[in-house]
């Protein structure tokens, strides 16, 4: 105040002067000029949907609520991992996989499977009873134990003694068995207990019965309601009496979302569900593709039983059961209200075969034919009548299909031909399905190939970067072409922070999804990469569980929690209307992003890029006005909004903000809510007012237009 009076006593001219200065500073302000006279382009009902694969072991050990780690003990041929024995008060056993080698499969060993999917099983040899003798399983980096809770164990079990069940004639057996004696049946106990055996969180027992042919056993473990949760814990099957015993597909269930059989993970699912979002694009990403030729997504092995179901190879280094099969990815679109965007292999795999558009190529385009009916046939159709035995008669709606992943890898330029037979073969068949093509977009991989036979109507473009990346390259979408093809942004995120991503990475997520939202009339489906992450180390017997290193939610066998990139996908879908209102902006913030390696290279200086985002959206049924803005500078920005034309307003708004102190704070599984959104009400004076964004901070403002 003293400064300003003393300034209103000097001349006029210095009168000008303070004047001009203190427009020119209030002009600084930056400004948002919404102009709502003029409704801009739709935005899609199907803008946020979900992107999911095999990755960071995303089911098992993940979603797929199943706890038994190597069930069917095919992990890994040369040891049964996460199983161990049990050997206690003088019992003596040892435990060993037999027929573990798929390509030599002794004799003896050969009549153990249990049919051509379960060919490998564990044997117990148990040679002095009297103490405790078994097998343990450590599950996906623990066991998770709740109170009040109940467990649904199986598994197959055969009791024997070790005398050969072999004619005269069949060739002597591989593995020598020591003479024991069959005292096999009698109860057996099942237990959920701590790793030193020396807490029992839950047990019962099975009646094993005298056979020397495979059966399953079926029983609930409940927990106490004063068990503490823990992850410290084993899953045990036990003896104390002499004799050979075989397992296969022990399996172990808590509860699941919808208490669905064989479901999916609670907690996880109602993260998922907070997303609200609109699609599934599965099963990959690499999963879709595999290794090599005969690695690609097996659908048809993933149906039915789980007696039916061999596993496979996967992508990404371990090796998935298949307990999440194509029925489960399209009941999880069931339950959360998604439709499924349903990709298809299309003869090209990651280490870099392919199978040439033609004959050769004919089987791989009907395999995804019959895929398309077991999705969406009527229960006359054989496919159709194949889903409605396996549980679920009613066909799902499928609007999109994807025809393969990252073409643009396939350096023989064969996808070409491929997209064209499969388009064709599929919409002969679907006219109504929209094919989308992995490459012909302007993304890295998009350009590294042509269509030239058919025009693709979507294209999948994939985006990862770091934060100074998306920010940069935020305004992407404002000048495509609109009358060329629509874009889906199958893969996309800002990679920084691990196992899952930082307030930075989340910063420049949201300043990419106000440019994905502004254009939403052409980007017309989008998806944040990877979805899930075990977020479990290394131990002595596994290796750590991600493979990918920033992904959106992490979780341990017993708890989760969503990453704050996770929390800007819940905000962007939460607030969002049907029409893009234009926006104005004048005096928006920069800052500098630091040089590149190819910056340095070409001598280039750093540049000056936006430090301030911004998107509307309006619900013309309910008037609600969402403004998005993103403040990624550090300093606090005092910003001018004018709604232009907004007629009469709601005096009471709402303003949801994730901010943090610092771009490299995040959530982590000790530490899960750090950054989160904060809700709160606001007063709405007028249709101009100012605001002051945070530093580091993504707001929504919603404010209620009074509609007539
Ligand atoms: O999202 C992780 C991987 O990134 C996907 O599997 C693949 O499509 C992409 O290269």
């Amino acid at each position: 105040m003293i400064r300003i009076k003393e300034l209103l006593i000097v001349s006029t001219s210095s009168l000008c002067l303070f004047l001009f200065t203190a427009t020119s500073l209030k002009a600084q302000n930056p400004k948002l000029t919404l102009d709502l006279t003029k409704p801009g382009a739709n935005v899609s009902p199907q803008l946020y949907g979900l992107m999911t694969e095999e990755i960071n072991h995303s089911y098992d050990g993940g979603l797929y609520a199943e706890l038994i780690r190597n069930r069917i003990f095919k992990d890994n041929p040369n040891t049964p991992e996460a199983w161990s024995v049990i050997k206690e008060g003088g019992a003596k056993a040892t435990i060993q996989l037999v027929a573990a080698n798929p390509n030599y499969v002794p004799a003896d060993e050969r009549r153990h499977a249990i049919n051509g999917a379960l060919t490998t099983c564990l044997r117990l040899l148990v040679d002095t009873g009297g103490g405790r003798a078994g097998i343990a399983n450590e599950g996906y980096w623990g066991i998770p134990v709740l109170p009040n809770t109940t467990y649904n164990a199986s598994f197959y079990i055969k009791g024997m003694e070790s005398k050969p069940l072999t004619e005269q004639w069949a060739p002597a057996p591989k593995t020598a068995v020591p003479v024991i004696a069959d005292n096999t049946a009698g109860p057996i106990t099942v237990s959920i207990e701590s790793n030193d055996g020396k807490t029992i969180y839950a047990s019962g027992t099975i009646n094993l019965v005298k056979s020397a042919f495979w059966k399953k056993y079926e029983l609930k473990l409940t927990t106490g309601a004063d068990v503490k949760p823990t992850t410290d814990a084993r899953f045990v099957i036990s003896t104390n009496r002499t004799g050979v015993y075989y397992f296969n597909l022990v399996s172990l269930f808590p509860p699941t979302y919808h208490n669905r059989p064989n479901g999916s993970r609670v907690d996880i699912m109602k993260l998922l569900a907070d997303m609200k979002p609109r699609f599934l694009r599965f099963p990959g990403g690499n999963f879709l593709e595999g290794p090599k030729l005969n690695d690609a997504f097996p659908w048809k092995t993933t149906l039915g039983a789980l007696e039916n179901r061999p596993g496979h190879a996967g992508s990404w280094g371990y090796r998935p059961t298949d307990g999440m099969g194509l029925l489960e990815f399209l009941e999880w679109c069931e339950d959360l209200k998604m439709e499924p965007l349903l990709a298809v292999y299309a003869g090209y795999s990651l280490d870099g075969d392919h199978v040439d558009a033609g004959p050769l190529l004919k089987p791989y385009v009907e395999d995804a034919l019959d895929e398309i009916e077991y999705v969406t046939g009527d229960v006359h159709t054989y496919w159709g009548a194949k889903r409605a035995a396996d549980g679920h008669p009613a066909p799902f709606k499928l609007s999109y299909v994807e025809i393969g992943n990252e073409d643009g890898f396939d350096a023989s330029g064969s996808y070409d031909g491929r997209f064209a037979q499969f388009y064709d073969g599929i919409k002969a068949k679907y006219p109504n399905l929209h094919c989308i093509a992995t490459i012909g977009g302007k993304d890295w991989l998009g350009t590294r190939g042509k269509l030239t036979i058919r025009k693709p109507e979507i294209v999948d473009e994939h985006y990862y970067r770091n934060a100074w990346g998306m920010e940069e390259d935020a305004a992407h979408y404002d000048n495509y072409d609109r009358n060329g093809y629509k874009v889906f942004v199958g893969e996309w995120a800002t990679t920084e922070g691990m196992p899952t991503t930082t307030l930075n990475a989340a910063l420049g997520d949201a300043a990419w999804m106000t440019g994905m939202e502004r254009n939403s009339d052409l980007v017309i489906r989008s998806c944040y990469a990877p979805l899930f992450a075990n977020v479990n180390k290394a131990t002595a017997t596994v290796p750590k569980a991600w493979q990918w290193e920033s992904n959106l939610i992490g979780y341990d066998a017993l708890t989760s929690f969503g990453s704050p990139s996770y929390y800007v996908q819940v905000m962007f879908n939460s607030y969002i209307g049907n029409k893009v209102v234009p926006i104005a902006g004048a005096n928006i913030p920069t800052q500098t992003r630091p040089a590149t390696k190819q910056d340095s290279a070409a001598n280039n200086m750093p540049q000056p890029i936006p430090g301030m985002f911004y998107v509307a959206t309006q619900d013309t049924k309910t008037g609600k006005l969402f403004l998005k803005v993103v403040n990624a500078t550090r300093k606090p920005q005092q910003v001018d909004i004018d709604l232009k034309g907004a007629g009469k307003l709601s005096s009471e708004g709402t303003l949801v903000v994730i901010k943090g102190d610092k771009p490299e704070d995040t959530n982590t599984i000790s530490d899960p809510v750090k950054i989160v959104p904060v809700t709160s009400k606001i007063k709405v004076a007028g249709a101009k007012f100012t605001r002051t964004f945070d530093p580091y901070s993504i707001s929504v403002l919603q404010i209620n237009t009074l509609t007539k």
